[in-house]
């Protein structure tokens, strides 16, 4: 049985989301499952080929939706502005924002041109300030929830990923400050940390087939995560379950994060198997 199911159909009904990279991936499931339980949805992204393919999808899934996709580039606040301005008006202000456009790659720092660097804090970091700074009289309208999708770069540190690293530290920093300033309207903020989410472009992007099945194996719960464990988290915390929850950086990711140091781990399960086999050999 799908998780969703267990939840009113009607949980987020009358609500209005706007998506910022919601034309696929992770964001895509975030909507889907917002529409699900009654949202209507608002998804922009830079491609409005793949927009379109996505509001098909959410609108044959769940007919009853009003579903807008609105081309805009997160790193242009005036395509923003003028996304929020069609969302108010087609489907009403905005309940619920997710920040999950993204940008990433792995390079190796000393290659990075600066150029490089700034196009990932410009889409990340910038991106999420702009949505989130031109959404804020909706969202204070409406008393609604803000939901930046992070990632484990900003907290540990990860070769090849200086850009990264930066952004997403700057994105958990900004949603507790965000959260503070914010709070007062009744706006909750708060930050998602996906794991290694199967299917996605960011496991197709830093992983090898070899290395995600090692980042499988080596994980707690043994396996990658799913688009629908995060959508799960996110309609978790954009619901009044998590009504008193604010500034928080919550990880989805099977307890990756918690392993300070996965050789040592790997090693320390070598050194355990290989000392049990001599244990029985000496009994
Ligand atoms: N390695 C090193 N540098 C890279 C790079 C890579 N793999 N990809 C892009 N860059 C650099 C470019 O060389 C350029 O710098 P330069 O002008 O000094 O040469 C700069 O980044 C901008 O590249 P460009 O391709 O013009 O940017 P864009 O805005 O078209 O694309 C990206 C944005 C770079 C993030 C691109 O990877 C992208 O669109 N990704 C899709 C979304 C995504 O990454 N999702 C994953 C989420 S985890």
């Amino acid at each position: 049985m799908h998780a969703l199911e267990w939840l009113p159909k009607d949980l987020l009904a009358g609500k209005t989301a706007f998506i910022t990279g919601g034309g696929s991936g992770i964001n895509l499931g975030i909507a889907r499952a917002y529409s699900t339980l009654g949202a209507n949805i608002a998804i922009c992204g830079r491609s409005q080929h793949k927009l379109d393919g996505a509001a098909a999808l959410l609108r044959s899934e769940n007919v009853q939706r009003c579903v807008l996709a609105r081309a805009a580039d997160v790193r242009a606040p005036e395509q923003l502005q003028s996304a929020f301005r069609a969302c108010r008006d087609e489907l009403g202000p905005i309940d619920i924002l997710v920040c999950g456009a993204a940008g990433n790659f792995l390079v190796a720092a000393e290659n990075l041109s600066p150029n490089g660097f700034k196009t990932v804090i410009d889409i990340d970091l910038l991106g999420s300030f702009h949505a989130a700074r031109l959404a804020f009289e909706q969202l204070r309208a409406t008393r609604g929830c803000l939901l930046f999708i992070s990632a484990s770069m900003g907290q540990v540190a990860h070769a090849y990923q200086v850009h990264v690293g930066a952004a997403k530290a700057g994105i958990d920093m900004m949603m507790r400050n965000l959260a503070v300033e914010w709070g007062p309207y009744g706006i909750r903020v708060n930050s998602i940390v996906p794991g290694a989410i199967a299917d996605t472009e960011g496991v197709r992007r830093l992983t090898t087939p070899e290395s995600a099945a090692s980042l499988a194996r080596e994980n707690p719960l043994r396996r990658l995560g799913t688009i629908d464990d995060i959508a799960n988290a996110a309609v978790l915390l954009a619901s009044p379950l998590a009504a008193y929850v604010n500034g928080v950086v919550l990880p989805v990711d099977g307890g990756q994060g918690l392993l300070g140091s996965t050789v040592f781990n790997h090693g320390a399960r070598e050194f355990l198997a290989t000392h049990s086999v001599r244990r029985e050999l000496r009994n």
